[in-house]
This record gives C-alpha cells, structure tokens and sequence, in this order.
C-alpha cells in the first residue's frame, strides 16, 4: 500500500494519508511510515477511530512497548486503562474528570512542561503513539519542538561544549519545577534519577539531535544551578518558534513523534470542567544513550 505524506513545518510533520490504522498494516506500509518517522519525526493521521486494542495492535510494528506505569502516581486499583496505555487524560477509571487538587492531576500536570518521554528511564522512549480519543473545544494544543533543527543552528562551540556532556533525568526534576515536591518512598525510589546524553544521533539517518527534558536537573560534574541555568538557555534556544509546530487537535487524530528527534507539552485548557481523553502507547528506545551509575 503506498501511504502519502505531505509536509506541514518546515523542520517537522508530516501528514499522512491513505492507510486505515485499525487494520494490520502490511510490512511496506510499516517501512514507509518508519522512513516517514526519520524524516518528519512527527506523523499525523487524521480520521483514526481506534480502539485501544487495534492501538496497541497498530503500535507493536514498531518496536516492543513500554508498560505505562512508573511514569505516574496513578495506584494499579486506580487505572482507567490497560498497562499498554499510558492515560494522559484528565480522567478516574470511572471516567470523571479530575477535581482540581487530584494528586493524580497535579502530577500530571508536568506534561505542561517541554519534554521528552520516558527521558527520566534508563532506556527511554523510541515513539509514542498519542490517539484522541474526545477533545476540549479551546486549548489543550500539542507542540512539538524540533531538536535536530536546534542542534543544527547551535554556534560551533556550544556543539563543541555539549557533545560528551551527560544530564541526569528524574520526572521529580520537572515536577519540583511546579512546586510538586510530596512523594511516598516507594515514588522516590521508582523516580531515582537515570543518565542520559545531551547529544544523540539517530541509528537510521545518522542526524543529531539536542537531547532535552523538563526531567532534566543537573549535569554530571557540573554545580547544580550552573547545570540548571545551562539547560535552561539550551531550552530557550530549542524551543524558538521557529523550530515548533502547534497541533491543533480534532477527535480521532492519531500523532507518532520521535523521542529521540524531538520535545513536546501540551498547552492549557479548562481541564476541571471539560474531558480530554487521550491515549499514549510508547515504543521502547534500543537501549540507554548513557552509562548508568552502579547501583
Ligand atoms: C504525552 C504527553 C501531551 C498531550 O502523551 O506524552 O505529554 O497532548 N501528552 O496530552
Ligand atoms: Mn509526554
């Protein structure tokens, strides 16, 4: 089956056309949105109806998934989805939106934050597959921020500066940056801090990204605030509009980015009073872009 995909930025997005996401998808079709992949880094498929199932059927072509807990401070008892999805929504299991100081919803409230997923484990994200499945009328945008664009237009000897530079990456980081600070021991101890270089190269094209995350919070050897205030200034420069796309989402719109090539937040909405349910499956990364500390 040949697929169409047609430029939306000029650095990321493509949007394809001519494949039903709910079918098997042949092994060229695959190949054609992996090539796809490496180049746009972000994909958007329109008019995606899915269930979770033909989701996680679609996602499994690509690489082998992350069980989605560990990445929040949602209990087992408590999950609206199975453990292939991720639940980035604003919703309980029994599908109620969250009351404004859920714990639940505070936490989640990091997404707000420019990152990268899974950055905060050993052996991060490959892709996340995002579906939305219902969408608030005003606000909740998807922006996706460019770094193979921000690598390419850092000056000569900041490439130079980073390019053995390690950072080390906990969700806590990102959520101390929004004054959520209260964890159970059992948090602290998922959330331990993991490595991560802060320069990678993608294993097909070969191009380089800037690797940063909210989760981000020092740099090995570095002082803490030097390391801080440094990332800080690289996310300002990785994040220039011009290197962003915003997505403005419709129901059914199915989104594949690049963890490796690319960040993304979402924006505000009026998340006490309207849904959003959106549903992640995450592919995970070929393994750690780090050495890690001994345990
Ligand atoms: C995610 C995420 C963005 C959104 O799914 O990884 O950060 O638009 N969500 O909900
Ligand atoms: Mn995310």
């Amino acid at each position: 089956m040949a697929i169409r995909i047609t430029k939306r930025h000029p650095h990321l997005m493509g949007e394809v056309e001519g494949v039903d996401l709910s079918k098997p998808v042949d092994a060229e079709t695959v190949a054609e949105i992996e090539a796809g992949m490496d180049e746009h880094a972000v994909l958007l498929f329109r008019d995606q109806p899915l269930s979770d199932e033909q989701q996680v059927a679609f996602s499994r072509n690509f690489g082998e998934l992350q069980i989605a807990t560990a990445s929040n401070v949602t209990a087992l008892s408590d999950r609206r989805l199975g453990l292939d999805l991720a639940d980035v929504s604003n919703l309980d299991r029994q599908g109620r939106i969250f009351a404004r100081d859920d714990r639940r919803r505070l936490f989640g409230l990091g997404n707000r934050l420019w990152h990268s997923d899974a950055s905060f484990r050993a052996v991060p994200a490959k892709y996340s597959l995002l579906s939305a499945r219902s969408v608030p009328a005003q606000g909740g945008n998807t922006e996706f921020a460019d770094m193979r664009a921000a690598y390419d237009a850092l000056p000569a000897e900041t490439k130079a500066e980073i390019e053995d530079l390690v950072a080390e990456h906990s969700i806590m980081y990102s959520r101390a940056l929004l004054g959520f600070t209260e964890y159970s021991d059992e948090e602290r101890e998922s959330f331990a801090p993991v490595r991560q270089s802060l320069v990678r190269r993608h294993p097909v094209t070969g191009r380089t990204s800037l690797y940063l995350s909210s989760h981000a919070g020092t740099i090995l050897g570095w002082p803490m605030p030097e390391a801080r205030g440094f990332l800080f200034d690289l996310m300002e420069h990785a994040t220039r509009p011009e290197f962003v796309h915003v997505h403005e989402w419709r129901v059914n719109d199915f989104i594949i980015w690049d963890n490796r090539q690319v960040m993304h937040r979402v924006r505000r909405f009026a998340e006490t009073e309207v849904e959003r349910d959106m549903r992640r499956t995450t592919i995970r990364g070929d393994g750690p872009t780090a050495e890690q500390a001994a345990a």
